[in-house]
């Protein structure tokens, strides 16, 4: 298979490990190994200590897959493949794809989610989050801060199914914007994907991190039968080193075909990672309500800084999730305004290209501790240089 590099991943490559500062990650702090350990219950502790560092169960440990069962209403444990995230968008896109069938994604986009598919021969129609002035006003969007939204079109969905389209990718809480959608947009790409008998793959990596509870969404694989939802350890867990994740499913005969294509990538996941992910698991409110008030901490420092430079940025608050995708305003080109930052702050940011967007904005991660440190280090410098 010929597939592009991925832009997103290839930038963190180059500089993650190199500079002083991050900027833009994804993630939330990561939990240290002595902090999981200590919620470990007595049962996973004996787990960890008695584990034989052998092969193990392909489809991922039966008692990982009951704690990861618990996350959802409809799913059982044996409705879900355990996998890396990554490696499970991989899994589900050349299972489900052939070549000659057609996508509607979700764009701007972690790029995977459209990029696998391309590779293998499928046509791809980009839908496009949009950035809409506030209903209470009529303000050009992107030019004040507080005063638009992103929104998605509904009907470009409707209008834009063919008789070839296999699959509707969506990925709610969004990366890098920080959206949702509301319940009743929810139900309404179920609706449409029923009609039409169309997979929905639903990339939900930032689940669980709504803000206010009435933005909380069901999970694709709970409420649609044709429906796919990735989810992992990486973002809502503040756990990426595992590098466990999973696909969801009410469509048994897909366990089968993601089996078999597994096979073929990992054949079956760290034995390590698979004890660690059940003690976090076991202990998920805790840890999801630690994210969530770094996040918060951190959109209130972001909310000033913007207030502060808002004749250099726009800022939409993100709704869910731990980014956020903020505008350079003016002439200055982001990727230029990024890589300046870059070379004379070693402050790495990434630019909305790396995602396929061309609108001169840029991500910031809400989810580390280091946030408001760094962002005092840009403050100044952006006083004294632009
Ligand atoms: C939307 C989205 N999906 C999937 C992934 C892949 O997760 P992982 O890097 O843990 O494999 C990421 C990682 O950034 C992501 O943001």
């Amino acid at each position: 298979m010929q597939i592009e590099p991925f832009k997103l991943e290839r930038y963190f490559a180059k500089y993650e490990f190199k500079v002083k500062y991050l900027l833009s990650p994804s993630d939330c702090e990561p939990i240290k190994m002595a902090e999981l350990l200590k919620m470990a219950s007595f049962e996973s502790l004996k787990l960890w200590e008695n584990l034989k560092l052998s092969y193990t169960e392909s489809q991922g440990h039966s008692l990982l897959r009951r704690e990861v069962a618990n996350l959802y209403k409809n799913i059982s444990d044996d409705d879900l493949l355990i996998a890396a995230p990554e490696e499970a968008i991989f899994i589900a896109m050349n299972t489900l794809l052939k070549p000659d069938d057609h996508l509607i994604a979700i764009s701007p986009a972690y790029q995977s989610l459209y990029q696998i598919a391309h590779a293998k021969g499928c046509s791809i129609t980009n839908w496009e989050l949009q950035l809409k002035p506030n209903s209470n006003n009529n303000l050009d969007p992107g030019t004040l801060n507080g005063t638009s939204s992103w929104s998605i079109d509904i009907d470009f969905l409707k209008q834009n199914i063919n008789d070839k389209t296999r699959m509707i990718v969506i990925n709610f809480p969004h990366n890098p914007t920080g959206h949702t959608l509301s319940r009743s947009e929810f139900d309404a790409i179920i609706d449409i994907a029923r009609r039409y008998g169309i997979y929905i793959f639903s990339d939900e990596m930032y689940r669980f991190l709504e803000f206010s509870p009435s933005d909380k969404l069901p999970s694709v694989s709970d409420v649609y039968e044709k429906g796919i939802s990735l989810s992992g350890m990486s973002k809502s867990f503040a756990l990426p080193g595992l590098r466990i994740g999973w696909l969801a499913t009410q469509d048994t005969n897909l366990i089968q075909k993601w089996l078999e294509f597994k096979d073929y990538t990992t054949i079956c996941n760290s034995s390590p990672s698979e004890i660690l992910a059940i003690m976090a698991l076991q202990n998920k409110k805790e840890l999801i309500r630690r994210n969530l008030e770094i996040i918060s901490k951190n959109i209130s420092i972001a909310e000033q800084f913007f207030q502060n430079n808002n004749d250099l940025f726009s800022w939409v608050r993100p709704k869910a999730g731990s980014v956020a995708f903020p505008k350079l305003l003016g002439d200055f080109q982001v990727e230029k305004f990024c890589k300046k930052i870059l070379e004379d702050k070693e402050i790495m940011i990434v630019y909305g290209e790396l995602f396929g967007f061309f609108g001169n904005h840029f991500r910031i991660g809400l989810g580390r501790e280091n946030f408001g440190e760094i962002i005092d280090i840009l403050d100044s410098y952006l006083k004294n240089n632009f």
